[in-house]
């Protein structure tokens, strides 16, 4: 009997200090800021739809979702690319990054007189070139180019994105394109353009686009269904190449194009000194697509 009180008592008692226990700790953990943040949002589902098209082939491949570009469209849409083509020469280096079939480097490096990678050729002859893919889009034309040319004039990488390769596998570039490639289509904005940028040599440059953005010279219409979008900490729209232009040790240039289809920014990124850091952006959404819909915050 006496021991059952007794027993009754310390439970009691026990309940009463666990409740104290646990008000003081909530209110600890309230007081350091350990409020429970609301979990990062998961973007799997729309990776795996993404990943989806990467990998689409003959009918399943969307309309939007273009692999075969030529060199022509290349300079097109890269103002400046030919002209740093042609200043360099033939142990010099070309990363193309998401390069779908790899068609600008074959009009390169086609045989025909008329080409048109003659235009960008300088007189110490052609760089070597490389393509890199998530999928493997190689045609019978690529794999007999590359075998005529030999001695890896042009190399195509597949089965990677940029950042699961190790910066001494793929080794230093002068020229550096993407045309709706890895710049388009990731989902790590700042690591993607600081990972190129570390593979450029000092002076060398990255030549990119980017589609239906807020542009540099603010002339994009403000009903566009906006694919990339940058905000601040407060919600505020920010423009990519007022961003990209925060990175340390470049030199960026815009040429905005409003009266395109959809407002796209050209854009050339030269590094000038070793130390490149891109200003941080996190992942607020990402929508699967040709290419996808994402918007990005800058972190503090
Ligand atoms: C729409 S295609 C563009 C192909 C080519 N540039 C053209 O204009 O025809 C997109 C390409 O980007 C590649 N890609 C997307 N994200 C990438 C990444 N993070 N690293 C490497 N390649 C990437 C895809 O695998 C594909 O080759």
């Amino acid at each position: 009997m006496r021991h059952s009180i007794s027993t009754k008592i310390f439970t009691s008692e026990t309940l009463r200090l666990a409740v104290v226990l646990a008000v003081a700790v909530q209110a600890l953990a309230l007081g350091a800021g350990w409020a429970q943040e609301p979990a990062p949002p998961r973007f799997d589902e729309e990776i795996a739809k993404q990943q989806k098209i990467f990998n689409s082939r003959g009918a399943d491949v969307p309309e939007g979702y273009i692999t075969g570009r030529t060199l022509l469209s290349y300079l097109q849409m890269l103002p400046g690319f030919c002209g740093s083509l042609g200043a360099l020469g033939s142990s010099d280096r070309w990363l193309d990054i998401g390069a779908g079939a790899g068609q600008a480097i074959l009009d390169y490096y086609a045989a025909e007189a008329d080409s048109t990678g003659k235009m960008c050729t300088g007189s110490a002859g052609k760089v070597r070139a490389v393509a890199m893919s998530i999928e493997d889009r190689r045609t019978d034309k690529w794999h007999r180019r590359a075998a005529s040319l030999g001695d890896d004039r042009i190399r195509y990488l597949a089965g990677k994105r940029l950042r699961q390769y190790a910066s001494e596998e793929l080794g230093k570039f002068q020229i550096i394109t993407d045309v709706f490639g890895g710049f388009s289509y990731t989902d790590d904005l700042s690591g993607f353009v600081e990972r190129t940028l570390r593979l450029l040599e000092t002076g060398g440059v990255f030549y990119t686009l980017v589609q239906s953005v807020h542009l540099e010279d603010g002339k994009d219409n403000p009903k566009t269904a906006y694919l990339t979008e940058l905000v601040d900490a407060s919600g505020r729209d920010d423009k990519i190449c007022a961003w990209l232009k925060r990175t340390a040790c470049v030199e960026v240039s815009c040429e905005s194009k409003s009266n395109w289809n959809a407002p796209t920014e050209l854009i050339a990124v030269k590094k000038v000194c070793g130390e490149v850091s891109v200003p941080r952006v996190k992942l607020l959404k990402y929508e699967a697509g040709d290419p996808p819909g994402r918007r990005f915050e800058l972190e503090p």
